[in-house]
Formats: C-alpha cells, structure tokens, sequence
C-alpha cells in the first residue's frame, strides 16, 4: 500500500486527477475492506484536488446514509426524494449543479456550500451509493470533474465491493 499521494498543486484539474487516480487504485488494490477503502479515497481526493467536502453516501434500508467522508459535519440521512443526492440516485446518473442556492430541494450540510457533483456508484447494475462533492465556489464542478470521478466510481462499484 501507498504511504503518501503525491500530487503537484501547480498542476491544472485534470492533470491532478490523472496524477491522482493510478494512486488511488495502488493504495485500494489487495485492501478488502470497502469502508476502509472509501475513508482513504476521501482523503486522497480532499487532498489532492483541494475539495471543501466530499463523502460517500451509502443506499441502506431504503434511503441514503453518510459514510466514509472529509469536511466538516454533515446529515446522515437523506431520503431518496431529497436534496441532490435524491435526485442523483432517483435521476441514475451524474448531476452536476452549478447554484446549490437555484436547484430546488438542495440540502445545505454547510451553509458555505456553493456548487456541487453528485456521482452513482453502481453495482451489480444498481445504484448503490453516490459520492458527494462540495464547493464553496460557484460553478466549481464541469465535465473534467464528471469524468474523472465516474472512473473512480466505476472502480469502486467493479473492483472494491465484493
Ligand atoms: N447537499 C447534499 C447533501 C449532502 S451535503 O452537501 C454533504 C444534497 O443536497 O443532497
């Protein structure tokens, strides 16, 4: 396993994640345990992009709940029909919202919270949790972000859930 991510802050967005995900896979690859798993891609991601908040919300008894997460607090709940990470998992695909303050039914965890990327994890064909990031920045979050973070939860939902 990888002692340390290394990632240049002089590089530009996409260029951190390219540097990021081979680290990524390295430090998860032979690790079975899928919480502990997630609490280091939290923090390699939090880290190595800069993130204000970013954390994995797990589909459990019929509605999302907080796991494995960096930044301060955040509620443990949301039903399906609630907030973006509802509307990620009900929608099955990636939300990015550029105005958490215009998008109707937004959950603020932090009231610093500006924009947002929701990202499906899927299993077996199903959704089984979204990962969360948040930004104090407006329009933080494009197609960079979308694509780089889906690789991730593709790896996630094919490699580290048994
Ligand atoms: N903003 C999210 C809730 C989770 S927190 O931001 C950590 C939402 O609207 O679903």
């Amino acid at each position: 396993m990888a002692e340390s991510i290394l990632v240049d802050s002089a590089l530009s967005k996409e260029e951190k994640y390219k540097a990021l995900l081979p680290q990524i896979k390295a430090l998860t690859t032979g690790e079975s345990d899928l919480i502990a798993n997630l609490a280091n891609i939290t923090s390699a991601l939090k880290y190595g992009m800069d993130f204000f908040w970013i954390g994995f919300y797990m589909v459990k008894d019929n509605q999302l709940i907080l796991s494995a997460f960096q930044g301060t607090v955040a509620c443990t709940r949301i039903a399906f029909d609630k907030g973006v990470c509802g509307a990620c998992y009900r929608a099955q695909k990636t939300l990015i919202v550029a105005d958490v303050e215009a998008f109707e039914g937004h959950i603020a965890c932090s009231s610093l919270s500006r924009s947002e990327i929701v990202v499906p994890i899927f299993h077996e064909g199903k959704v089984v949790i979204v990962l969360d990031v948040d930004s104090t920045q407006l329009s933080d979050y494009d197609e960079v972000d979308k694509k780089y973070l889906e690789e991730i939860a593709d790896w996630i939902g094919t490699k580290l859930i048994n």
